[in-house]
């Protein structure tokens, strides 16, 4: 039977860790969130507020439920604030150095059964868990963008990733009303192994100026029944997020279908990084 998991730590309070905090509080967990220091947990509890406070406006939560979920999370500014955590999940930028340094750091400071997640998009979970002493124990939890809205959560496997450790996964998420699939660790695992190509291509069609941005959104969206246009969707994601998962699905594979387009780069360097800051392939009040 799988182990019901009620203390959990998010490490990086960025948009995909402040929301994976707020999916895991919403669910009755205790939640001790961490990032590098004040002034990014003050951002992630922004965002936090933010995206609670929305929900009671809209009518979706009461003002006492949203100081309920509030309360059930903790910040901190140091990886020994999750030393009672039964499971961690990192969710920090998508550079394979600094989550090994982060994963090394949580095995020495977790309980030996402590499961030690990843939220990579793109990068390998293998590489990460061989930064531990509990590779078994280490397994990937790929949330979307936005994770309070976003129904999937990939539960990636290792060749190594313990059999229980994996059924304790798949059955949190499904005690956080996500839908979960299991995939071995591949680049850009299901979903992003077939999205991406399909972002990168609309920005290489805009950049060659077949279509207006409008238009291609508009395309996809009302000719192809998506939420959201390819553009729009890049922005959501962030730019840096984007070129970082393109560029390691190409490294990975040498498919140019995943070579990131140049604009993305330029983009990137110029901080026009999406809806986070304000100005991507569009603007944002
Ligand atoms: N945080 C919390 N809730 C949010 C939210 C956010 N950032 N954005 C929207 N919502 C909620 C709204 O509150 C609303 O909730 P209720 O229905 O309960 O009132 C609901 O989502 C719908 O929102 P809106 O009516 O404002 O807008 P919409 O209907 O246009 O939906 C959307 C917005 C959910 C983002 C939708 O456009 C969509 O599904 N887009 C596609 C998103 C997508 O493809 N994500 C995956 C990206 S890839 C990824 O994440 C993987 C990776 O590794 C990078």
């Amino acid at each position: 039977m799988a182990r019901e998991l009620t203390e959990v730590g998010v490490v990086g309070l960025g948009t995909m860790g402040a929301g994976i905090a707020e999916v895991l509080a919403r669910a009755g967990l205790s939640v001790t969130a961490v990032d590098v220091d004040e002034a990014a947990v003050a951002r992630g509890r922004e965002h936090l507020e933010h995206s609670t406070g929305r929900a009671v406006q809209r009518g979706k939560l009461d003002a006492a439920e949203r100081d309920a979920i509030l309360g059930r999370i903790r910040f901190g500014t140091s990886l020994e604030d999750l030393a009672q955590a039964e499971l961690v999940i990192e969710a920090v930028p998508e550079r394979l150095e600094l989550k090994r340094e982060i994963f090394s750091a949580l095995d020495k400071i977790c309980p030996p059964d402590t499961i030690l997640a990843t939220n990579t998009s793109s990068l390998s979970v293998t590489e990460i868990s061989v930064a531990t002493g509990r590779p078994g124990k280490v397994i990937g939890m790929h949330f979307f963008n936005p994770a309070p809205v976003m129904k999937l959560v990939e539960v990636v496997r290792t060749v190594v990733t313990e059999q229980p450790v994996v059924e304790d996964v798949e059955a949190l998420a499904e005690r956080l009303g996500k839908v979960d699939v299991t995939i071995g660790d591949k680049a850009g695992f299901i979903a992003n192994a077939l999205l991406f190509g399909y972002l990168n291509h609309a920005v290489s069609m805009y950049e060659n100026r077949y279509a207006s941005r409008e238009d291609i959104d508009a395309a996809m969206r009302l000719g192809c029944g998506l939420p959201m246009g390819p553009l729009a969707l890049m922005d959501l994601i962030g730019i840096d997020t984007a070129y970082e998962i393109l560029e390691t699905m190409y490294r990975q594979s040498r498919d140019r279908l995943h070579a990131p387009t140049p604009i993305i780069k330029q983009m990137m360097t110029a901080g026009l990084l999406g809806r986070k800051t304000g100005r991507g392939f569009y603007t944002y009040a």
